[in-house]
């Protein structure tokens, strides 16, 4: 069985314990200004991630290799170059004109990560029910 999913995996508790870590800072030092990249980390980190190890787990099996490498690498570290630039912009430490560029890279990679996991849905989906080998 392929170990793309437990890469998933292992990147999703990655990123939830940076994110916990960070909403617990925020707690302490009552200081909220950076609370939308605390809950895209979480949301786009471990949430997506999750969801997605799993599918490759189960119905996504009979995937193409280099398509589970796509959406693994643009989500993953798109993720983190994104949380970057959005940590940067709501603590004011960089103007936002010298950020644009971290914004520009990851973005477009995470939203090409999640086309690539919706082409590995389709395929699924085509494949049909209980047709799934592992990748
Ligand atoms: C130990 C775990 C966590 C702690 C201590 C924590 C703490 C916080 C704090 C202090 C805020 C700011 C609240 C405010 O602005 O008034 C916040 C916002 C938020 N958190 Fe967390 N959080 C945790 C885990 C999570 C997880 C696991 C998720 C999602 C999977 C999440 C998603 C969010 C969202 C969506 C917001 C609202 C952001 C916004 O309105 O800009 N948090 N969290």
């Amino acid at each position: 069985m392929s170990r793309w999913p437990n890469a998933f995996f292992m990147m999703a508790a990655f990123y939830i314990i940076i994110g916990t870590c960070w909403g617990l800072y925020m707690s302490v030092t009552h200081d909220f200004a950076t609370s939308p990249a605390h809950a895209h980390l979480n949301l786009l980190g471990f949430v997506s991630l999750s969801i997605m190890g799993a599918f490759y787990a189960t119905l996504g099996k009979g995937t193409p290799t280099w398509l589970v490498k796509t959406n693994f690498f643009l989500n993953s570290i798109g993720v983190a170059i994104m949380i970057t630039g959005l940590g940067l912009l709501f603590t004011q430490t960089v103007p936002p004109e010298k950020l644009a560029p971290l914004m520009m890279i990851s973005e477009p990679m995470i939203i090409l990560g999640f086309l690539s996991f919706f082409a590995a849905a389709v395929m699924s989906f085509r494949r049909g029910p209980g047709s799934s080998t592992a990748a």
